[in-house]
């Protein structure tokens, strides 16, 4: 039977709990809203009143049974998928338990090199046992962006035994892989599909967009709706199909990291961002990638700038892209993209999405307007005005792209006995930690690879061009095995 998008089961349940006037002796503490805090004061105490933890009638997200389970399924019906689960960890939950419940320890996983944390996080947790796939590196761009169809069929024919291959789509900058003919394959080789689909929730819902999880055929997708559907941020969803998941283990993995008191905020949101993208979505979407491709053609006007379009990255081999991305190459007048974006928000108000060495990234939405797409336009005419009187030597691309060698798995490495050394003491020295750039969050380097110069270089570029930092040990030192003591300790039977 046809689904009606135009209900919302868990926000209106939610909203006639908030409007019963029910005498609250349980969590929350806020009571609904009534004590005062700063932020009541600031934001009324409406937001509370819908922050409801586990009143009778608002079923329970563990084990849905009632209005979770109808809008799970309507959230399953509008991305074409089997069955959906709402998260409220984010799509970092959502890639930790896809690849915690399809490979236990010392099985092998195949994916891109430039995954998000979460994805090595999920190597340690599971033991896993990485096949690192290189992406695709764009040296005019200076990035590492998606995976060759020819790369991951390598890999699926050199690693018969793979259980799964990972597959973001679409990567950070907006470009997917081909998604339709991996899953082919893969399958052919009974490895189940796994995929990030953290920036790609709106492709369902438009025929302009590349092809989301569900309709390439992949076993199980997440989804992050906060980001580009206009949930509340952390709300996430992990969607499934077809006979290869396991739904006993999943349930368990997903109940296993999800909190006993989830968000009905952030689940709430997710069923009214899902009403509002089903059924406006077909005709927001095209409006807003008209407005995406105008804006870039107003910035290829300003001197200086260029805009990556989907023509730029078919000459790159990729299959497909999201055209709601702006992505600006502005490393030619001789800055940075880290400048550009510090001087977009300290000078006129714009925050960015990211920004690499050559370029920057805008991430729009159908709640992008058009007047601040047209503030974006004329921000960046006055950067260009500024510094290409300056004359300034163009940023090279960099040269070297290089992978550090894996020596031992992520879990055995992060396990094993380690010190503490200053960064310029760890080449050749096997990492016990990641250390990354956020955003995007993709690690330079994970437990169990080698530090060498070149990566200690890599790091050194980003520290200097301002960016920051993630990793667990601060103040220029860097986590590592110690190897006396792990040569006695280790047969790397760590399960
Ligand atoms: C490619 C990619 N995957 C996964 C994630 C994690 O998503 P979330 O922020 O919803 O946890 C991110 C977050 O930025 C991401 O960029």
């Amino acid at each position: 039977m046809e689904k009606d998008h135009q209900l919302t089961p868990f926000y209106t349940k939610l909203l006639e709990y908030a409007e019963s006037n029910t005498i609250c002796h349980d969590v929350p503490g806020h009571k609904l809203g009534h004590l005062k805090n700063d932020m009541i004061d600031y934001a009324g105490n409406q937001m509370y009143k819908l922050d409801a933890n586990a009143p009778r009638g608002l079923d329970n997200l563990n084990r849905p049974t009632g209005v979770i389970k109808e809008a799970a399924e309507l959230m399953a019906d509008a991305f074409g998928a089997e069955k959906a689960y709402f998260l409220t960890g984010g799509t970092t939950m959502g890639i930790l338990s896809m690849i915690m419940s399809v490979c236990r320890a010392k099985e092998k996983i195949i994916l891109p090199r430039n995954v998000h944390k979460s994805a090595i996080n999920a190597l340690i947790l599971s033991g896993a046992v990485p096949i690192f796939v290189k992406p695709y590196i764009d040296s005019v761009l200076g990035i590492a962006n998606h995976m060759e169809y020819h790369d991951i069929e390598t890999a699926i024919i050199e690693n018969p035994d793979a259980q799964a291959v990972f597959v973001i789509n679409p990567t950070y900058f907006g470009v997917t892989s081909d998604l339709k003919r991996i899953v082919d394959l893969a399958h052919e080789h009974d490895m189940m599909v796994i995929v990030d689909e953290a920036h790609g929730s709106h492709f369902p819902f438009s025929d302009q967009l590349p092809i989301g999880s569900m309709e390439a055929g992949a076993d199980m997708g997440s989804c992050s709706l906060h980001k580009t559907v206009g949930s509340l941020t952390q709300s996430s969803i992990l969607i499934t199909q077809g006979p290869r998941v396991d739904h006993i283990r999943l349930r368990s993995t997903i109940n296993m990291i999800q909190s006993t008191s989830p968000s009905s905020l952030l689940m709430a949101s997710l069923d009214v961002a899902r009403k509002t993208i089903y059924n406006d979505g077909p005709k927001q979407l095209p409006i807003l990638i008209e407005m995406a491709k105008k804006t870039r053609e107003e910035i290829n006007q300003i001197p200086g700038l260029k805009t990556a379009d989907e023509t730029y990255f078919k000459t790159k081999n990729a299959y497909g892209y999201d055209q709601t991305k702006i992505i600006v190459k502005v490393s030619d007048i001789g800055i940075t993209g880290f400048d550009v974006y510090k001087e977009l928000f300290d000078e006129h108000h714009i925050q960015l999405e990211l920004a690499e060495t050559h370029l920057i990234l805008a991430v729009l939405s159908i709640g992008t307007k058009q007047e601040d797409l047209n503030a974006l336009v004329k921000a960046l005419k006055i950067i260009s005005d500024k510094y290409i009187p300056m004359e300034l030597e163009p940023l090279l691309p960099k040269v070297k792209y290089v992978y550090p060698e894996a020596y031992t798995r992520p879990r055995e490495a992060y396990h094993a006995p380690k010190k503490y050394v200053p960064l310029n003491q760890a080449v050749d020295e096997i990492a016990a930690e990641s250390v990354m750039i956020y955003p995007p969050g993709i690690p330079i380097v994970i437990p169990g690879e080698v530090i060498s110069q070149d990566i200690l270089d890599d790091l050194d570029f980003y520290q200097r061009s301002g960016s920051v930092i993630l990793s667990d040990t601060e103040g220029g030192y860097i986590k590592i095995i110690d190897k006396e003591y792990w040569e006695k300790w280790s047969d790397d039977d760590y399960e």
